[in-house]
């Protein structure tokens, strides 16, 4: 495939977190492709810069570096704020796709899936999720320490790399955040989750961030979206999506035209209620 070509008045730059592997590695596949330049971030620096590395397989090298990135490290934020400044002087899209489970399965994993199923259909059906009888036979862990860990990533590491970011996207004229959320996050009235407690609390709270920022920042399109159900990692590659159909979502939500929705919840690419 041929490199896109770079028209440097017109070039966009987007940060993606957590882009080593899984949902973040295609999103930044596909921005590249879509001639943006993307700052390819992870939290290793071996994994990122083989990331980087595949990305030549597609042709695509050109338009992509790699900056190191832990979400739960102010030091490692700060970096990549003063990267940023020094070598582009602005940011136009920031994609916060970092995320783990915050749980550990002991044998069979389809039980993750049989769980994911169930909330979800839930979720459209409005059945109530945790009186689904179980039939794999795999246990779910979560430890106070994951739960901990889970939420720090996914909702505060978020706020924080937002935060920081903030100051270099408002030098851009079309400034967009896409916060990688889940339908796991959906709020349900009366009802305290008593499995993924802390995703689920970790990806409502980063729905609801993503609404007051939106609120704060009337002239960015800030939005959140769940990509849907993918083989990835973090779900023991159980999801029917691939991990390049997962991230088509995000990206359409990177690349929303002026004037486009923001302070939504978006299921895949369709406006919903989280
Ligand atoms: N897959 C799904 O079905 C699904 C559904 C709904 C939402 N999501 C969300 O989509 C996002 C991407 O998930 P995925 O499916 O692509 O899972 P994945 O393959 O497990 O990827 C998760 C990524 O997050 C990175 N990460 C974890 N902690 C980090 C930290 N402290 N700093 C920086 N990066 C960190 C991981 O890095 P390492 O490689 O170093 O661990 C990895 O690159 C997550 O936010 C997830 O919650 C996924």
């Amino acid at each position: 495939m041929a490199e896109p070509v770079v028209n440097p008045a017109t070039q966009r730059y987007a940060v993606v977190t957590g882009a080593n592997k899984g949902i973040g590695f295609e999103i930044c596949r596909q921005l590249v492709s879509e001639g943006i330049m993307v700052i390819l971030t992870a939290r290793n620096e071996k994994r990122g810069i083989a990331a980087q590395e595949r990305l030549k397989e597609f042709g695509l090298s050109a338009n992509v570096v790699f900056h190191q990135l832990d979400v739960l490290d102010p030091a490692s934020i700060a970096s990549l704020v003063e990267f940023i400044k020094a070598k582009y002087g602005r940011l136009d899209i920031l994609v916060n796709n970092a995320g783990i489970s915050g749980i550990k399965i002991v044998g069979d994993t389809l039980i993750l899936q049989e769980i994911i199923k169930g909330d979800v259909a839930s979720v459209f059906d409005g059945g109530k999720p945790e009186s689904v009888k179980l039939k794999a036979s795999g246990t779910i862990t979560e430890t106070l320490e994951d739960a901990e860990e889970c939420l720090r990533t996914n909702y505060y590491g978020a706020k924080s790399v937002t935060e920081a970011l903030i100051p270099l996207l408002q030098l851009s004229d079309s400034p967009r955040i896409v916060n990688v959320s889940s339908a796991l996050g959906n709020l349900r009235a009366n009802d305290w989750p008593t499995q993924l407690a802390a995703y689920k609390v970790s990806k409502a709270a980063l729905s609801a961030y993503t609404r007051i920022m939106a609120r704060k920042y009337p002239s960015f399109c800030i939005n959140c979206v769940c990509p849907g159900f993918a083989g990835t990692d973090i779900t023991y590659n159980l999801g029917p999506l691939s991990a390049s159909e997962a991230a088509e979502s995000p990206v359409k939500l990177a690349l929303l035209p002026d004037g486009g929705p923001s302070g939504f919840y978006f299921y895949r690419k369709e406006i919903s209620s989280f």
